[in-house]
């Protein structure tokens, strides 16, 4: 199923969009299964999109008591480190709605990165209530909205290139050691994770990002270097939500 692209006219109005979805996704989950398990992501383009969902309309539009909340990818830093992820989240969204804290998943960035791996798969199963062995089995639980940004590599979450076992299929969550980026440790969802999820929406914006979203979108398939492409939920849809100036390299916005 090829991602279905939204292109907005600004990063305002990418926001907004984005938002959006966020509460539909939310009323339709709660609505046919009683819950909305979402993975938020990190960076700072979602900044504005939570700020907007926490903003009246939408927060009174979402029963808070029935959404859970957990990190498609986290810094392993302490959770009131400026870089953390869960941090950015909880002061832009989470302190600003009435959801019971807990419902709030966060990874452990503070322990050890591999232990904090280890125990948020737990904490995945748990909250999905499944023991399916793997992401998406049968019996698996599924995370209804995955949200993702785009680095200028072509990584998503803390799937960086060259560095991604992309037949990856046992594990849900994995911690990753990445020189090149600040701090070096993340835990991370897999391809596997992300791609056994009911909806997953990216949000791209600025021009700095126009030639990595046209390399991923429309560029040959080489998954190892562009991580990003190895998002393809299996039997959900994959949303890219970008502004112009993010989509301004595409043979087909
Ligand atoms: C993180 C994110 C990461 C992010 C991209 C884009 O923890 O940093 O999960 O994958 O989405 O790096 O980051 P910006 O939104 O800051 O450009």
């Amino acid at each position: 199923m090829k991602p279905a692209l939204e292109v907005l006219p600004t990063a305002a109005l990418a926001s907004q969009a984005a938002a959006d979805r966020f509460t539909v996704a939310a009323g339709d989950a709660i609505r046919a299964r009683g819950r909305f398990v979402v993975a938020l992501s990190g960076g700072s383009t979602p900044l504005h999109m939570y700020e907007r969902i926490a903003a009246g309309a939408h927060a009174s539009a979402v029963d808070w008591t029935r959404v859970q909340v957990l990190w498609s990818d986290e810094r392993c830093v302490p959770s009131d480190d400026a870089q953390s992820n869960y941090r950015m989240a909880r002061e832009t969204l989470l302190d600003h709605v009435p959801i019971p804290q807990a419902n709030v998943h966060r990874v452990r960035g503070e322990d050890e990165p591999v232990e904090a791996a280890s125990a948020y798969e737990g904490v995945l199963r748990r909250v999905l209530a499944t023991s399916a062995e793997r992401p998406g089995g049968s019996s698996g639980g599924r995370v209804d909205l995955v949200l993702l940004g785009l680095g200028e590599d072509g990584h998503t979450a803390s799937l960086f290139p060259g560095m991604v076992d992309v037949h990856e299929s046992q594990h849900w969550v994995r911690a990753v050691h990445a020189p090149a980026v600040v701090p070096p440790w993340r835990v991370t969802f897999t391809p596997a994770a992300i791609n056994a999820a009911v909806a997953v929406d990216f949000l791209v914006t600025g021009s700095a990002k126009a030639a990595i979203v046209r390399d991923v979108l429309e560029g040959l398939h080489r998954p190892h270097e562009l991580p990003a492409q190895l998002v393809a939920a299996a039997s959900g849809r994959v949303t890219w939500v970008l502004d112009a100036a993010a989509a301004a390299g595409l043979r087909k916005a």
